[in-house]
C-alpha cells in the first residue's frame, strides 16, 4: 500500500492568452477550479496507477474542501486520515497561457497546519511492506516526521523536492529515492544542470541512496548504487503541464509499490507524465493505468 503524506488545495485556474506581468492587467480568458495541491495529485496519480493508497492531509472546514477532495473521493482513495483544520482549504491560483507555460501561487490554509502530530496518528499503520510518498508542501517539521517514521518501520521512502525549500539539503537523505527537477536538483546540491551526471554519481556516493532526476520532454535519469538508468518521455504536444511531476512520482511510487524494477517503474512514469501534460488542470488530467498501456503497446 501507498501512504502519502501532503498537501490538498483547490486549483483556480485562470487559462490566459499571454501571462500578466508584475503591475500589469491583462483581460480575457476563462476560469475553472480543479482538484489539486501536490500530495493529493500524487495520491490519485498512484491510485489510478492500480495501488491501494491512503492520503494523510488536512483541508479545511469550508465549501472549497468537498471540491478539493472530490476525485479523491471518487477515485477510491482512502481518506480516512484527513483532517478538517480550524483553516481555510489549500488554494493554489494558476494561470496558463496558450503555449502552456504558467505561473502558480500557493495558499496553503489547511496544509500549513500539518503537524509531525499528524504523522504520528496517520502513519501509525505503515508497515515494512509499505510505500511513503511526501513532497514539501505541508511544513518540514511534519514531512521530516513521516520520513523518520518510515525508516524505523523499514518502509520504503519517496521524497519529491517540489516547491523546493531551504531545508530540503537536510531532508533529502532520510528518503531512500529522491525524486527532482533539474532546478530542484540544481539547488539541492549547489552544483550547476550541465554537471547533472556527475553530481548524481555524488549523490549516491554520499547517501548510497537512489536520485531520480526529471527532464520534461527529455524523460528522466536516475543514479542508483548500482548505475545509471535512463528513459525517454512520450512524444506529446502539451497543453498545460500543471501536474505531470505529480504524475510521474505517483505512478513512479505505485510502480515500485507493486514489485517492479526502478526501470520499469520509471519508464512507466515517465509516459504518465507526458500524458499529463495533454489536458488542462492537475487531477483531471491524470492518465489512468489504461491510458499509459495504451502507450506501452504503441512503443512495442
Ligand atoms: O504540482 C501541481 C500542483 O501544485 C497544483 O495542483 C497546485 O495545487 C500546486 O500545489
Ligand atoms: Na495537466
Amino acid at each position: 500500500m501507498i501512504t502519502v503524506f501532503g498537501s490538498t488545495n483547490l486549483d483556480q485556474i485562470g487559462t490566459v492568452t499571454r501571462l500578466p506581468k508584475p503591475g500589469e492587467t491583462v483581460a480575457g480568458g476563462t476560469f475553472s477550479m480543479a482538484p489539486g495541491g501536490k500530495g493529493a495529485n500524487q495520491a490519485l496519480a498512484a491510485r489510478r496507477a492500480g495501488a491501494e493508497v491512503l492520503h494523510v492531509s488536512a483541508v479545511g472546514d469550508d465549501a472549497f474542501a468537498d471540491l478539493a477532495l472530490d476525485l479523491l473521493d471518487k477515485g477510491g482513495v482512502d481518506l480516512s486520515q484527513l483532517r478538517r483544520a480550524d483553516a481555510a482549504t489549500g488554494i493554489a491560483m494558476i494561470f496558463v497561457d496558450a503555449a502552456g507555460e504558467n505561473v502558480i501561487a500557493i495558499l496553503p490554509g489547511a496544509n500549513g497546519t500539518v503537524s509531525p502530530e499528524d504523522a504520528d496518528k496517520g502513519l501509525a499503520g505503515l508497515t515494512a511492506r509499505d510505500t511513503l510518498l511526501v513532497q514539501q508542501e505541508v511544513p518540514q517539521a511534519a514531512t521530516r516526521r513521516a520520513l523518520e517514521i518510515a525508516r524505523e518501520r523499514g518502509a520504503r521512502s519517496v521524497l519529491n523536492t517540489a516547491p523546493f525549500l531551504p531545508d530540503t539539503a537536510k531532508l533529502a537523505p532520510l528518503a531512500d529515492i529522491v525524486i527532482a527537477n533539474e532546478t530542484e536538483f540544481s539547488l539541492l546540491t549547489g552544483r550547476p544542470i550541465d554537471q547533472l551526471d556527475a553530481a548524481m554519481q555524488d549523490w549516491v556516493n554520499q547517501t548510497g541512496r537512489t536520485i531520480v532526476v526529471t527532464l520534461g520532454p527529455d524523460g528522466a535519469r536516475a543514479r542508483t548504487p548500482d548505475g545509471p538508468i535512463a528513459v525517454p518521455a512520450h512524444k506529446v504536444k502539451p497543453v498545460d503541464t500543471v501536474g505531470a511531476g505529480d504524475t510521474f512520482c505517483g505512478y513512479l511510487a505505485a510502480g515500485l509499490d507493486a514489485g517492479h524494477s526502478l526501470e520499469a517503474a520509471l519508464r512507466r512514469a515517465a509516459v504518465a507524465g507526458s500524458l499529463a501534460c495533454l489536458n488542462p488542470g492537475a487531477q483531471p488530467a491524470i492518465p489512468t493505468k489504461a491510458d499509459v498501456d495504451a502507450v506501452g503497446f504503441q512503443l512495442m
